[in-house]
């Protein structure tokens, strides 16, 4: 298996530690909670755009500060069926103690890609963590992509699959929103290999919380083929897995990765909040992206957005 090591890059602004060759670094240097100046807004988006899922650690931010966190990166996203904290609808509240049935994240999934425009990254600050346990698990997409054989490739770059939310939401117990995507559910159809719109990486873009079924297959084919990729989804080698403290942050690239919230902790508490950050159509785009894995493209600033937003 050949996922191509990931760089090490300089930075002048932050440290950057990646913990795995093909995902995940922690940040460490800069307080969050206060605007980025330019050169380390761009430094943590390049960070994110490599690594893909990058850590802090030590973090005290207020919810407008998490909020204008969020915002540099991008607009914010609402979601469109979980209840939302009071007075601030960009702010999912992430909490499970002793009377928790279930708890949010747990499978793995790439965050409300049931949307026609999926959010881009989530931001995850967690103020209370169990003693032991309570880790999250992310899995590179594209490491998964360069995993598959070149027939596989082929075969999943010409196809689309759909994404559906309402079999999860409603058991949730969550309602459509009425004053977002006309009160529905929402569900999108995507291609199954994903062209990253900053990288230009190809990325595998099915997961097993909302991906339903493969355009255009019986239902035996779309079943075993979705079954196969959800399994190659839980390779190892594709993950990196943190082990939260209180105070921590985890900011990860929902176009890339996916992730997977373990409950190895119950009855303890486990408590924070997310904010997370739109995005945009997902697209294949069948330009060789040997260039973008090959190391020209991952050079510091090498990501920059055209405008910070
Ligand atoms: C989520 O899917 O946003 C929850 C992740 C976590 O709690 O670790």
């Amino acid at each position: 298996m050949n996922q191509g090591c990931l760089k090490i890059m300089d930075y002048e602004t932050i440290s950057v530690k990646p913990l795995t060759a093909v995902i995940g670094a922690e940040i460490g240097g800069v307080d969050i909670s206060q605007p980025l100046s330019n050169q380390t807004f761009t430094e943590v988006h390049d960070a994110l755009m490599l690594y893909q899922v990058v850590f802090f650690r030590d973090q005290h931010m207020s919810l407008e500060q998490h909020k204008t966190f969020g915002r540099q990166f991008g607009e914010l996203h609402v979601h469109p069926s979980s209840p939302n904290l009071e007075g601030h609808p960009e702010i999912l509240k992430i909490h499970a103690d002793e009377n928790s049935k279930r708890v949010a994240g747990h499978g793995w999934h790439s965050d409300v890609s049931c949307d026609t425009e999926p959010p881009m990254g989530s931001i995850l600050y967690l103020t209370d963590t169990p003693e032991i346990g309570g880790d999250t698990m992310f899995s590179s997409m594209y490491a998964a992509y360069e995993a598959l054989s070149p027939a596989m490739k082929v075969f999943l770059e010409g196809l689309s699959a759909e994404h559906a939310s309402e079999h999860l939401y409603h058991r949730q117990g969550f309602q459509p929103r009425d004053d977002l995507r006309d009160g529905e559910f929402p569900h999108a159809i995507h291609p199954m290999i994903r062209t990253h719109p900053v990288t230009r990486r190809k990325a595998l873009y099915v997961n097993s919380g909302f991906t339903r079924r493969i355009v255009g297959l019986e239902r035996k084919e779309s079943e075993t083929l979705l079954e196969f990729l959800f399994d190659h989804v839980r390779t190892p080698e594709f993950h990196v897995r943190f082990a939260w403290e209180d105070n921590s942050v985890a900011f990860w690239d929902n176009r890339c990765t996916q992730h997977h919230a373990l409950w190895d902790y119950f009855p303890q508490v486990r408590s924070g909040f997310r904010v997370t950050i739109r995005g945009d159509k997902p697209f294949y785009s069948a330009q060789d992206d040997s260039d973008a894995r090959s190391g020209s493209a991952l050079r510091l600033s090498g990501y920059g957005l055209k405008s910070r937003p």
